[in-house]
């Protein structure tokens, strides 16, 4: 039984606090919450845990092994530091940080004291981003050409950061994973329509080696929740949609260019031999996909890292390319849309 303490029960943080309290091998034994209105919600849904104000006393408990961290994005850096050095295992809501030098100095305080630290990056957990994984690695769908990602609906507007740093972490850390590959460079346009210096529409346009392309379109501001990720392969393309009933659809369907023989007469391009374009369109298939709850899987995976030492999937590593592409996102809005090269943004983190 791992026992734990969670900071933070507003929006997202009763999903965490569900998850984690339904598994036998966990007890969420105290909520700290700044709000007396979130603080009854806990004390009125889960009784078994104490929903309490101030941080220290929990941190002080030598009985807490691990923290959860469902705090606003702007806290995470100074509260996971906190609980590190208080020698608490620490879970920690997407993104993991604001910047790639606060993500170095959280996974350097967790290894030198030999505990884990895992980001919120629900999508790795996902069943049907696990299904593409399989997939792109099988080589079923060919090369892959691009993705493109949408995560659009009508709010829920944030004060403290924009729609990149709110819904992007997502699609970032799906496009990383399916590649197994980080950005080289990104490309952003945003707009602050309804809070001055707040983009609540961005598009970022990711470069990802082999010239693969990945544009990420997130907005607050869109008659429709959409939650979708294309991603097109030579061979096979498939469409992921989370609000859909069948979540996963696979297009047998494709263009190949065929290098045709020599024809008689004069040719096209004054080339020996001419490409023809072939327009393949063959089955859809929607596979039947697991239930399990990604959350859920988010919870076994930190405890059993924590239980048995290994690194959890979503750890310090896999996340800073994540905060990286999103630091050179807001570089590039920054800067008119200039292409911001990850190189720039992790030199500077060195430095
Ligand atoms: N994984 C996902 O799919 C997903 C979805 C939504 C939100 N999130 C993440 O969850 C985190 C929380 O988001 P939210 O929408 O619940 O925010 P929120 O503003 O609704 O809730 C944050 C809560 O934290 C409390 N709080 C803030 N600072 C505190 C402190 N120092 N001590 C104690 N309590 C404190 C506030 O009182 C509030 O109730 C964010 O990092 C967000 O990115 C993740």
């Amino acid at each position: 039984m791992i026992t734990l303490a969670q900071i933070g029960c507003g929006y997202w943080g009763p999903n965490l606090l569900r998850n984690f309290t339904a598994l036998p091998e966990a007890h969420v034994k105290y909520v700290v919450e700044a709000s007396e209105d979130r603080r009854r919600y806990v004390r009125e849904n889960f009784p078994h845990t104490t929903a309490v104000p101030d941080l220290d006393p929990v941190l002080a408990d030598p009985s807490v092994q691990a923290v959860l961290v469902a705090t606003p994005a702007g806290s995470h850096f100074a509260l996971a530091l906190q609980c590190l050095k208080a020698g608490k295992h620490t879970f920690v809501e997407k993104p993991l940080a604001m910047s790639v030098a606060e993500v170095d100095r959280l996974a350097a305080e967790a290894t030198r004291r030999g505990l884990t630290l895992m980001a919120g990056h629900t999508f790795l957990y996902n069943p049907a981003v696990l299904a593409l994984k399989a997939l792109v690695d099988s080589g079923e769908l060919g090369r892959i050409y691009y993705i493109y990602t949408q995560r659009l609906n009508l709010g829920v507007v944030r004060a403290d950061v924009n729609a990149l740093w709110n819904l992007a972490p997502h699609d970032v850390s799906i496009c990383n994973f399916l590649l197994g590959a980080a950005p080289v460079a990104v490309t952003a346009h945003g707009t602050a329509y309804l809070q001055p210096g707040i983009e609540d529409v961005v598009f970022a346009h990711l470069e990802y080696p082999g010239e693969i392309r990945a544009s990420i379109h997130v907005s607050w501001l869109d008659p429709n929740k959409t939650r979708k990720v294309t991603l097109v392969g030579s061979r096979k393309m498939v469409v992921y949609d989370d609000v859909a009933a069948d979540k996963l659809t696979i297009y047998d369907k494709g263009i190949d260019s065929v290098l045709t023989a020599p024809l008689p007469g004069p040719l096209p391009f004054d080339q020996p031999g001419a490409h023809r374009l072939i327009y393949r369109s063959g089955e859809i298939q929607r596979p039947r996909l697991s239930e399990a709850e990604p959350l859920c899987e988010v919870a076994r995976d930190f405890l059993s890292a924590i239980a048995e030492g290994h690194s959890p999937r979503a750890d310090a590593a896999s996340a800073r390319p994540v905060v990286a592409a999103l630091q050179a996102a807001t570089l590039s809005l920054k800067e008119n849309s200039r292409r911001v090269a990850l190189a720039e943004i992790l030199a500077a983190s060195v430095s």
